[in-house]
């Protein structure tokens, strides 16, 4: 799993582990973009800002994205219009708008070389039933006042049968967007701490506690900015949302590049853009999208990606492979706002539906308009504490339904037969004795098994062959091959089990 973002940026500032206790004005948990933005605005408006991470900077989600920067969030504003009417989705269209404004005058403002670029963006179809609905969305947003076309050509290297066209959306390196973030927060003397994970957040009268291994920070503000959120309650964002794993290749195709950013709209994805690689271009080509956790054969994922660029540069060289996940909102909209009407002072920004450059900057906004005491004029569409009845009740149907499945009651045991039968550098949860235990094989014939129960609310895991990890189908928390967590909403590792290998 190699990002060619992460690979990208070499002379990255690096940040040390909290040490010590301290206070702040507030606190963010989360140094992805989200949290950086946040980090970068209130520093600059002169709030006292400590942000941390588990990992370092842009590690997950954002290290990971394709970096679209777009209000074109596939086909959403008819969904919107008929489920909220025009006020709301123009709302949700403004608000993506000005995100990509906002963003350009970060960029220009700090003097970040991000490789930010001006490119149309495209919703395309090759299939004839689709061309209708495209058309529709269309005259949605042209009504929401957006200057969108149809448009039945392109510069994508096979025919399409027509394409809603957003014009001057952009793009850019993500990582190197973050790194100038986090530069121009440091700068502001806003503090950053990487390798340190948060384990517990208690409210202790006007301020908040937030608990690491060895230190705790006390602040008046508390954001959430780690993609999932950890907390269960109150909130209940558990029952909100899903994740959804994609997967992203980096193609040198020689210098056959066109311009535009691509994405059609229904199953099979395939999502395009081209970055830049050293002195040349090189094409991102996304898709092969699937709920994280699902019991599906993964081991094509790539291929389907990789075919599909094959067959019209039969010479390219794919040069990254990696995958990311997403939180996936019943609703289609992200979370943004207070955490939960229960805690004030308390703010999240999550469920950005694979969107999350404009969302991120969109969130960031309303968030840091709330803390400086300001009304933010879109925040009313993306409410966090919101409840409209839930359009998508089929997937909530399903998650209901699987989290109901794969709860396990407890316990499990050390197995002592049946290990021979796994095969080498794969996973499998062997049941023995009615009890469950997940068990990875290594090349060599290692073994390392783990209690398979997802330490978030105690979904059984699913094996992923091709990171080796073990996925949560509940709500995507993702573990290592040797228990660690490596996603949330989850927090703890999973327990680690002994093998008697003696049978
Ligand atoms: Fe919620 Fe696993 S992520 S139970």
């Amino acid at each position: 799993m190699s990002s060619y973002w992460l690979n990208s940026v070499k002379d990255k500032p690096s940040f040390t582990t909290l040490n010590k206790n301290i206070s702040t004005d507030v606190c963010i948990v989360g140094a992805g973009i989200f949290g950086l933005t946040c980090g970068y605005y209130l520093s600059k408006q002169g709030f006292k800002v400590v942000i941390l991470d588990k990992n370092d900077i842009c590690q997950k989600v954002s290290g990971h994205t394709t970096a679209k920067i777009t209000s074109q969030h596939n086909l959403i504003y008819k969904y919107l219009v008929d489920s909220l009417g025009i006020k709301y989705a123009k709302q949700y269209l403004d608000a993506n708008q000005e995100a990509i404004s906002n963003i350009k005058n970060i960029i220009d403002n700090e003097n970040i070389d991000c490789d930010f670029e001006i490119q149309d963006s495209y919703i395309y179809t090759t299939n004839e039933n689709e061309v209708n609905e495209i058309q529709l969305e269309n005259k949605t947003v042209n009504t929401l006042g957006l200057n969108s076309e149809f448009v039945t050509t392109s510069a994508l290297p096979f025919k399409i049968k027509g394409a809603i066209k957003f014009p001057n959306q952009a793009q850019f390196n993500p990582l190197k967007y973050a790194v100038g973030l986090a530069n121009a927060i440091t700068k502001n003397s806003g503090e950053i701490y990487t390798n340190t994970a948060v384990y517990d957040i208690k409210k202790n009268g006007h301020e908040f506690l937030t608990h690491t291994q060895d230190n705790c920070i006390s602040s008046k503000y508390i954001i959430l900015a780690s993609h999932y959120p950890f907390i269960n309650a109150p909130g209940y964002y558990f029952l909100k949302m899903y994740q959804s794993t994609s997967y992203l290749i980096a193609v040198d195709i020689g210098d056959k590049t066109f311009n535009g950013m691509y994405i059609n709209p229904q199953s099979p994805i395939f999502s395009y853009r081209f970055a830049n690689y050293n002195d040349k271009k090189v094409l991102l080509v996304g898709g092969a999208d699937h709920k994280t956790g699902s019991k599906i054969d993964l081991s094509n994922a790539y291929s389907i990606l990789e075919n599909e660029v094959k067959k019209f540069y039969p010479k390219s060289t794919v040069l990254y492979r990696w995958n990311t996940q997403d939180c996936i909102t019943l609703d289609k909209i992200p979370y943004i706002g207070e955490f939960s009407n229960l805690m004030s002072n308390m703010y999240i920004g999550t469920g950005f539906n694979k969107w999350g450059m404009t969302s991120s900057n969109v969130a960031a906004n309303i968030i840091v308009d709330n803390i400086s005491g300001k009304t933010n004029k879109f925040e009313d569409v993306f409410k966090s504490t919101r409840f409209h009845p839930i359009k998508n009740s089929e997937e909530f149907g399903n998650m209901i339904k699987e989290t109901t499945n794969s709860l396990i009651i407890n316990k499990f045991k050390v197995p002592q037969q049946r290990l021979k039968s796994i095969q080498h550098d794969s996973g499998v949860v062997l049941e023995i004795d009615n009890e469950k235990i997940g068990i990875y094989k290594d090349k060599d014939g290692k073994l390392f098994a783990v209690k398979p129960i997802c330490t978030h609310l105690g979904c059984l895991l699913s094996w992923n062959n091709i990171d080796k990890t073990w996925d949560c189908p509940c709500h995507g928390s993702r573990f290592d091959y040797m228990g660690k967590n490596l996603y949330n909403p989850a927090i703890k590792d999973l327990e680690i089990i002994e093998i008697d290998c003696t049978n």
